[in-house]
């Protein structure tokens, strides 16, 4: 088999959030396998992720936590990476897009297009926030879809009914910023005329059509991503910004471009190169190595980033010039939860780094599980009672049992030592032929972004062990003929290594517990169907048992777990406001903010959130009403000392004058406080 250089990427993560299952059963765990697969077949592989640190995602998560751009991707960036780690996906990098390399690499790229002509510099209209003084990128603004009228559509999609927008497509277009209509104002972006490509592109996307007798074809792209892709260009490509009027992100490194970055499209994508930089520099590597040549470019990736890893990204390389265009781009249908779609905000996930707290030690059930459900054609669904299913029918009955009974009885035999082969059988030799069928068809599968079914042939071959156990015995043999059972034990023993070796790329630490059994080295894929990985007098260990059966009180309490969740999601319903733009100190001084004791409190009748005050302000008593009713008793009020805005303008609300504002503070969760002193101040004194 000759060997190939491959660069296997898997999609960089946001840096805006944790991981749950769906990320891992469609991108992650299919891009280890097929690598694992790769590096034990001694291909010469450089296995890539980082987060993708940029981005309206990013500074929109940042302005809900209230925290700067910058902590909430060293947060989320330490988060998923060690998730990563703790779950051995083994990426040779995990870099990220806010390093200098990257950023380097990007604005590099940006250059080398713009200065072959590759970009065209056009001045458009876009919405401008006057309060904030902001040009909006597309997830900065709101509106009706025109489509749906759903009434909270983005700027660039509406997630109600999923058509693709344009901002000034949105009715009653709204800055999510301050709340305001936006107006139109012109400014000028780098755009890449994706028309210019169609005669290339759409020859190249149709080379993947494969069917028939080569749906194995590694070449063979799957149907989804030749769809969407082709459906994008026959809809029409047109020109597309590749700069933003932001401030987070890489700039723009052109004269007179400030206050521009690259569009996250741009900057993201690139980031698999500045990621095998970093990680040839670290290695003593030529990194172009694996952007050039006959090196095999394979992106994983889910279905909605297909264009722009199927079209837009093979644009900017092929306008590069000299970087290799991908091989395949194996992408993945989205996995749900219990019956419903996974969901941040709502809370209905289960978090990759939570699960691993919870089962360190089940890491491979959960592995397999989401192999055998991994939803490679159409959408699929993780529930917790078929995790319970797959670990207790399939990974303990099938593949632990077997391999335990196997080990078991050549204690119990031979003390631990492989016996001889002997005389074989015709059913012997069935078996034996079978069993050096199976690399091959794994591989195929394999090669073949197949991963399902490669694990299930797997599997099978566990299957076959079991049924040749059953079939002949040995049990009841060894009294009356001893000779004969060591030949079957053998065999059983030599399918229990081809298993410590073929299960490898799926479940490695039950390869390597496996192997550890069997005292054998490193894997390699070229000893897998062979009757002889071990020899006649090895000696092999007492197993452990692999797979503990997995109780009905875990899948019970995994469900409440999830409904309780949803009743208290960690991410907060409500964003908290973002800063509002500065004030000079002179308005600043303009209030007048001082320390009140509230006197009497009652409800106002008819008004369920208003409550009237009588508050000592140190230099009168005055009435003020407060929104405050549902938060507070009126009885448990009187008394405290609170922050009160004296002049502003009076006014009667239902009927009353209020003279002044109590001054609180709301958390994300919508609770409000008071803003008490927090030494024992009387009434009046002055805050400023
Ligand atoms: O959809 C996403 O999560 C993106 N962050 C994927 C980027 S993939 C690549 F281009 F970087
Ligand atoms: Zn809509």
């Amino acid at each position: 088999m000759t060997k190939s250089r491959y660069t296997v990427t898997a999609a960089l993560p946001y840096a805006n959030g944790p991981l749950h299952l769906g990320h891992i059963a469609g991108v992650y765990l299919p891009a280890d396998i097929f690598v694992r697969f790769l590096r034990m077949n001694g291909h010469d592989v450089a296995f890539i992720c980082g987060s993708d640190e940029h981005g309206a995602a990013i500074t929109l998560r940042a302005k809900k936590e209230g925290i700067t751009p910058q902590e909430i991707v060293d947060k989320y960036n330490k988060i998923i990476g060690d998730s990563f780690k703790k779950f051995d996906i083994s990426f040779d990098i995990f870099h990220r897009t806010s390093s200098e390399l990257h950023h380097q690499t990007a604005q590099d790229f940006f250059l080398k297009l713009n200065q072959n002509n590759k970009f065209v510099e056009e001045t458009t209209e876009q919405y401008f926030d006057e309060e904030f003084q902001q040009f909006l990128a597309d997830r900065y603004i709101t509106g009706e879809c025109p489509k749906c009228q759903n009434p909270n559509a983005y700027g660039d999609q509406c997630e109600k009914c999923g058509t693709d927008l344009s901002p000034t497509e949105l009715i009653n277009p709204k800055s999510t910023l301050s709340g305001k209509t936006p107006v139109l104002k012109s400014t000028s972006h780098w755009f890449l005329p994706m028309d210019r490509h169609e005669s290339w592109l759409r020859p190249w996307i149709k080379e993947g059509i494969l069917d028939g007798k080569q749906q194995h074809d590694p070449k063979a792209w799957r149907n989804q991503v030749i769809g969407q892709s082709l459906s994008w260009i026959d809809s029409g490509l047109h020109s597309r910004a590749m700069t933003r009027d932001l401030d987070w992100g890489v700039k723009v490194p052109l004269e007179g471009a400030d206050g521009k970055v690259l569009y996250v499209w741009l900057d993201a994508p690139i980031g698999y190169i500045s990621a095998t930089k970093q990680w040839a520099i670290d290695n003593k590597k030529d990194w172009k190595d694996y952007w050039t040549g006959d090196t095999k470019l394979v992106h994983f990736i889910g279905k909605d980033n297909i264009v722009f890893h199927a079209i837009i990204f093979p644009i900017l390389l092929k306008d590069h010039g000299d970087l290799i265009l991908p091989d395949n781009v194996p992408a993945y249908e989205f996995l749900n939860l219990e019956g419903d779609k996974f969901s941040t905000s709502r809370n209905w996930a289960v978090w990759l780094h939570e699960y691993l707290e919870r089962y360190p030690d089940k890491m491979d059930e959960l592995k397999y599980t989401l192999t055998a459900i991994a939803p490679e054609s159409k959408d699929s669904e993780f529930t917790w009672k078929e995790f319970q299913t797959r670990v207790n029918s399939e990974l303990a009955d099938i593949l632990g049992n077997f391999v335990n009974r196997a080990l078991v009885l050549t204690q119990k035999y031979y003390e631990g030592k492989v016996p001889d082969l002997g005389e074989l059988t015709e059913a012997d030799q069935q078996v034996l032929a079978d069993l050096e069928q199976f690399p091959s068809k794994i591989e195929k599968l394999i090669y073949a972004y197949k991963l399902r079914d490669a694990q299930t042939e797997v599997m099978n071959l566990a299957r076959l062990g079991n049924k040749y156990l059953a079939e002949n015995e040995p049990w009841k043999l060894v009294k009356v003929n001893p000779k004969r059972v060591e030949t079957i034990m053998y065999i059983a023993l030599q399918i229990t290594a081809n298993l410590s070796l073929l299960l490898e790329p799926f479940l490695p630490s039950t390869a390597k517990k496996l192997r550890t059994f069997l005292n054998l080295d490193l894997p390699t894929w070229s000893e897998t169907g062979k009757a002889n990985i071990l020899k006649t007098g090895d000696l092999v260990k007492t197993p452990e048992i692999l797979f503990p059966k997995i109780e009905d009180s875990l899948v019970e309490a995994e469900i409440e777990f999830l409904k309780v969740s949803q009743q208290n999601p960690v991410v907060e319903e409500k964003p908290l406001a973002p800063q509002k733009p500065n004030v000079s100190f002179d308005d600043f001084t303009k209030l007048d903010i001082r320390l009140g004791t509230i006197l009497e409190a009652e409800k106002v009748p008819k008004a369920d959130k208003l409550l009237k005050l009588k508050v000592d302000t140190g230099i009168d008593i005055r009435t003020i009403v407060s929104g405050i009713a549902e938060h507070y008793a009126p009885e448990d009020i009187v008394g405290k000392t609170v922050s009160v805005l004296l002049n502003l303008e009076p006014r009667k609300i239902r009927g009353v004058e209020s003279q002044g504002m109590i001054l609180m503070a709301e958390n994300e969760k919508g609770e409000l406080s008071f803003m008490n002193p927090e030494k024992s101040f009387g009434a009046g004194g002055e805050i400023s």
